[in-house]
């Protein structure tokens, strides 16, 4: 049997396809197995312990179709349970597996953007709780100063189609807002949710000019790039059929008419009951 495989990428939801949408067209000789736990989404209002362990049986899922690369394309995922599943449970599930997250790639180059060291946060209300951000921003960036707001509805405002409508301007112009009064020298705003992509055309016209908007699609998949050729034996086990399969642990039919507004294309998934 070969021991090649997909890259397993996942999201609470359909977030994590702004970011397959990227590294398949940069990436496209590569199979692909997308999850999107929308049964149980939001992650972003949930406990460590829950996301904890609703990723974990997705990660497991995952290995059982063959991946042995996971990338959690969910900020909230990545900051509340990717440490626990990297440090506890690969031992248990498979040593020879990789699980990465986005908030490492991210926070790596972040710096790279900003001029007057005053770096803006927008994300879930969990991944804010949980630090990471400034926690990895100081590691590499010990003079940065990060400011986060959460916006708890951006998320159910985009995953029931209201991210073009005035709702979405009254809750973009408040969160901007928010985080512009925190410090009016934050040069650098980063999406730290895979799903704000959507809400880009509202947020420039809410932040000032100048600033620099960045979302994650395209750090995260020139990070995947380096990491397979910095890791050839896991670069090895990655199937090259430039397949991609979707799945979702809700209706589906769900699923193909929301996904494509993330994924750009039409969309055909699968259900999984967990
Ligand atoms: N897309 C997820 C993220 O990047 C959040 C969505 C949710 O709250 O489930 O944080």
């Amino acid at each position: 049997m070969s021991n090649k495989g997909p890259i397993g990428i996942f999201d609470s939801g359909y977030g994590g396809l702004t970011v397959l949408k990227e590294i398949v067209e940069q990436l496209p000789q590569y199979d692909y197995l997308y999850l999107g736990d929308n049964a149980r989404a939001p992650y972003g209002t949930r406990s460590f312990e829950t996301v904890y362990r609703y990723t974990l049986e997705c990660v497991q899922w995952f290995f059982d179709q063959g991946c042995s690369l996971v990338i959690l394309a969910c900020n909230t995922a990545s900051a509340k349970a990717l440490r626990t599943i990297q440090q506890n449970d690969l031992a248990k599930l498979g040593t020879d597996k990789r699980v990465l997250g986005v908030i490492r790639p991210t926070t790596e180059i972040i710096g790279s953007f900003s001029e007057t060291n005053a770096v803006g946060i927008l994300a879930t209300n969990g991944t804010v709780q949980s630090n990471s951000y400034p926690i990895e921003i100081a590691k590499f960036y010990p003079k940065i100063k990060v400011y986060q707001e959460a916006c708890p509805m951006w998320v159910p405002l985009i995953e029931n189609n209201e991210y073009q409508s005035a709702g979405a301007d009254y809750f973009v112009q408040k969160h901007i807002k928010n985080l512009l009064a925190k410090a009016p020298n934050i040069d650098s705003i980063l999406l730290a949710c895979t799903h704000y992509p959507l809400l880009m055309n509202k947020i420039k016209q809410w932040t000032p000019q100048g600033i620099n908007i960045l979302s994650q699609g395209k750090i995260v998949t020139d990070s995947l790039k380096e990491y397979l050729h910095r890791h050839p034996e896991m670069e090895a086990k990655c199937s090259k059929n430039g397949a991609i399969a979707f799945f979702t642990t809700d209706s589906t039919e769900d699923f193909d008419s929301h996904a494509a507004n993330f994924y750009g294309k039409p969309v055909k998934s699968r259900h999984l009951a967990l």
